[in-house]
């Protein structure tokens, strides 16, 4: 096979692979009352991450809740080298299943305690 159609076919698997994974993750914190988020808001998220894979930058949410959705855009970005900075109310309970969900915090995934008002900054997410 020719090392260009090698490549397409690869990038291809690995999209699919990509997808079926974030979809059982999306399933997994629908079964556990992670979200709010309905099943096609979840799709929608895993939509714009996809959509947005090439835009430079870290992935921040205001506002986890009970981190249904931190569990998957934190994932996502952990696997491309980008960083996923939550903004938490429910501090201790949050960092447990993003834990429990086998993300590391505090290199490329990190939680920040209180409102977003009170520790967002233009210059970027404080620690
Ligand atoms: C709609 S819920 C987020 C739903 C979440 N994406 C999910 O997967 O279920 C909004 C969350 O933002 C939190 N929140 C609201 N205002 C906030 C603020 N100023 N700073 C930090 N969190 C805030 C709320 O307490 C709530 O947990």
């Amino acid at each position: 096979m020719p090392g260009t159609v090698r490549a397409k076919v690869h990038h291809n698997l690995a999209r699919i692979a990509d997808s079926a994974r974030m979809a059982r993750t999306a399933r997994q914190v629908l079964d556990e009352r992670l979200t709010y988020l309905s099943v096609g808001k979840l799709r929608q998220l895993e939509n714009a991450m996809a959509m947005t894979k090439r835009v430079p930058g870290g992935v921040l949410e205001c506002g986890v809740a009970l981190g249904g959705s931190a569990v998957l855009l934190g994932r996502y970005a952990a696997a491309r080298g980008r960083t996923f900075d939550g903004r938490s109310d429910l501090f201790g309970l949050v960092q447990g299943t993003l834990e429990r969900y086998g993300l590391e915090l505090d290199g490329d995934v990190r939680l920040h305690k209180g409102l977003f008002e009170e520790t967002l900054h233009p210059a970027g997410p404080s620690r």
